[in-house]
């Protein structure tokens, strides 16, 4: 299975990826985390993504399309991937196009999650991750241990830099510009489907479970 979860900063890529990560055994390959992780590590592609992630804009197409072409050329994507948070523009669909041809792994779908804008606010300032193992939580919706650990491995959690109000409504505006417009982009090449992610959590997963298995 190879596909691609398209939705604005909140939706549920994140949780979804994970959750179908292990239903399918197959990765989830989100640029926001490895970018993150190149920002921990203090790489020159990391310091150079820090300052435009903190301001809620795109880091440029050329790094992470860099960063993609490299990732699915690993073995663990030779079943298929989950494709979390990329493409987000029209020159990293067509790159990524250009990727999966030389790879020979056409896409099965590119599933859309659909969410409220007052929903998304609501989930991205409540959000807290662990720092120790990476286990997304809220506090509302899918909240942590008593202790206020994650549930995994008792790591502390925290707040992603980007998840203030001000950043969140950059990210917002960035997404309905420069990504939105990759519903059509893949709706007119028979690949789209949309599906509500306004449902809990566990509801959207069934959704897209289904969905995919219908295709
Ligand atoms: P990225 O990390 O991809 O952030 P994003 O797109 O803004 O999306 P989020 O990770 O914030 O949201 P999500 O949809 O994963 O939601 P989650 O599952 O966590 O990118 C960050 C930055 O990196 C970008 O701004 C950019 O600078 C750069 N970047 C990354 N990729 C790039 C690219 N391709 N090109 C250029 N730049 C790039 O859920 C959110 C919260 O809601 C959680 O707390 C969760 O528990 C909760 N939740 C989830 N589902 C539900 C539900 N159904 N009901 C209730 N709560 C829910
Ligand atoms: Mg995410
Ligand atoms: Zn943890």
């Amino acid at each position: 299975m190879k596909i691609i979860l398209l939705g604005p900063p909140g939706a549920g890529k994140g949780t979804q990826a994970t959750m179908l990560e292990d239903k399918f055994g197959i990765p989830q390959i989100s640029t926001g985390d490895m970018l993150r992780a190149a920002v921990r590590a203090q790489s020159p592609m990391g310091v150079k993504a820090k300052e435009c992630m903190d301001a809620g804009e795109l880091v440029s197409d050329e790094i992470v399309v860099g960063i993609v072409r490299e990732r699915l050329q690993q073995e663990d994507c030779q079943g298929g991937f989950i494709l979390d948070g990329f493409p987000r523009t029209i020159p990293q669909a067509d790159a990524l196009k250009q990727v999966l041809i030389d790879i020979a792994k056409p896409l099965d779908s590119v599933v859309s999650l659909q969410v409220d804008t007052d929903a998304l606010v609501e989930r991205l300032t409540g959000r807290r991750t662990c720092r120790q193992c990476g286990k997304g939580f809220h506090l509302k919706f899918d909240p942590p241990g008593a202790d206020g650990r994650c549930t995994v491995c008792g790591g502390e959690l925290v707040q992603r830099d980007d998840d203030c109000e001000e950043t969140i409504r950059n990210r917002m505006q960035v997404y309905h510009q420069q990504t939105a417009p990759l519903e059509d982009y893949y709706r007119a090449e028979g690949l789209l489907q949309v599906i509500d992610g306004m449902a809990d959590i566990a509801d959207v997963q069934a959704s897209i479970v289904k969905a995919l298995q219908d295709k």
